[in-house]
């Protein structure tokens, strides 16, 4: 079912609360490292300032706060970057449900207003009606554009749109229709590619795209029970002992399916994990002690031959320890590669987000998750309660 989306809103005299996901990283003295989520959300905030709304109250959650005030994990450095992003004032409540907080808003000469840490009340992450109803009460209209934080039903995820007219954000829309709607109807050929430590993280992936996809090609920690699974000698690389059986199936239903999965061919190898450490090259057999940190240059050759021919590519999770330089070369070479490409690239949330940041090539991709868990959720194929609670589109429309 189709949902509302924020054009279809009359925003005119309405204050407006919009759900943003300002889950920002910072460093110790409280700066934020990485404001990619802040600015993802501005066209959303333009627009409702734009077509004139009276009031924007914003909302969000930072970091674990566990139901209570915890200075370190405060909105109020969010409010100083937005201020610069959007060129106006905006006014930070160290609230965001009580007596006085209506009463601020209405009464302030700002536009934009951004309240405190919705995870400084239990009440959120619970869900709570009452709490929801709190927030509701806030404004005339909900918008979510918290894509990051849409596999949760939160109080500002899913309560709050019991009780107000909800559509989604730019934001949100955009990451529904890429995650969403090429996932599930993708220009063919589709190819995957998966990374990253862990196959247990991966598994839902698999399972969902397998027989959506041509190809799966398969690099990072997690390659290395798929290689022992084929009975490869691994060193001392990173295996998960209770997945190789899972391994052993998927690889069987994959040839069942006349799916192709790529493991790496050849690897980068050191005998200790460390910036420092002296690498080697080695085939697809690990010697014994060794440590595989990245995929090798054949490898890469090999994924850049199958990949040139996708018309979509998905990419969820590095192909090496991207984040030490020496181990970096395999995330690196085949980011830059579909960077050429006309196919649609999409890039899942988190560590792959950060390596196409690092590798500064954020503008040649065609989507790029603001979601971790949530762009996995939804590529396992979820069902997102953020979205799912937002109010339908009426028939036909
Ligand atoms: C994220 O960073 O993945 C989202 O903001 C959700 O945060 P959470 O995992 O603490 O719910």
């Amino acid at each position: 079912m189709a949902k509302l989306t924020l054009k279809d809103l009359d925003l005119k005299n309405k204050t407006v609360l919009v759900r943003a996901d300002f889950n920002v990283p910072q460093d110790a003295a409280l700066n934020i490292t990485d404001d990619t989520r802040i600015r993802a959300t501005i066209p959303t905030l333009k627009y409702i300032l734009e077509n004139g709304a009276k009031k924007l109250v914003l909302i969000s959650h930072l970091g674990r706060p566990d139901g209570k005030p915890v200075e370190k994990y405060s909105l109020k450095p969010v409010a100083e970057r937005l201020k610069e992003l959007l060129g106006q004032d905006v006014l930070f409540l160290n609230d965001c449900v009580g007596s006085g907080i209506k009463k601020d808003i209405d009464s302030s000469k700002e536009r934009v207003v951004l309240l405190e840490n919705l995870r400084y009340h239990a009440e959120e992450e619970a869900n709570e009606a009452g709490f929801a109803r709190q927030l509701a009460s806030l404004a005339d209209v909900f918008v979510n554009d918290a894509f990051g934080t849409a596999h949760r039903a939160h109080a500002s995820t899913e309560g709050v749109t019991h009780f107000l007219k909800s559509a989604a954000g730019f934001l949100l829309e955009k990451e529904i229709k890429y995650l969403g709607e090429a996932v599930r109807d993708p220009q063919k050929p589709f190819m995957v590619i998966l990374g990253g430590a862990k196959v247990s993280d991966k598994i839902g992936v698999i399972e969902n795209l397998l027989p959506k996809c041509d190809a799966i090609i398969i690099g990072g920690g997690m390659a290395y029970t798929f290689l022992k699974a084929q009975g490869k000698e691994i060193g001392n690389s990173k295996l998960e002992k209770d997945k190789l059986e899972l391994a052993k199936l998927i690889l069987e239903k994959a040839s069942q399916l006349k799916k192709e999965i790529l493991l790496p061919v050849d690897n980068v190898v050191v005998d200790k994990i460390d910036p420092n450490s002296k690498t080697e090259i080695v085939g697809e057999n690990i010697p014994e002690g060794k440590i595989a940190v990245d995929i090798g240059p054949e490898t890469i050759k090999l994924f850049q031959d199958k990949l040139k021919a996708a018309k979509t590519i998905v990419w969820n999770g590095p192909l090496g320890i991207f984040e030490m330089d020496a181990f970096s070369a395999g995330t690196a070479e085949v980011a830059r590669f579909i960077a050429g490409l006309k196919a649609v690239t999409i890039i899942g949330g988190g560590d792959t987000a950060a390596a196409i940041a690092k590798f500064k090539l954020e503008d040649k991709m065609s989507h790029i998750s603001t979601g971790g868990g949530a762009s996995l959720e939804f590529l396992e194929g979820k069902t997102l309660p953020g979205i799912a609670a937002l109010t339908d589109r009426p028939e036909g429309q």
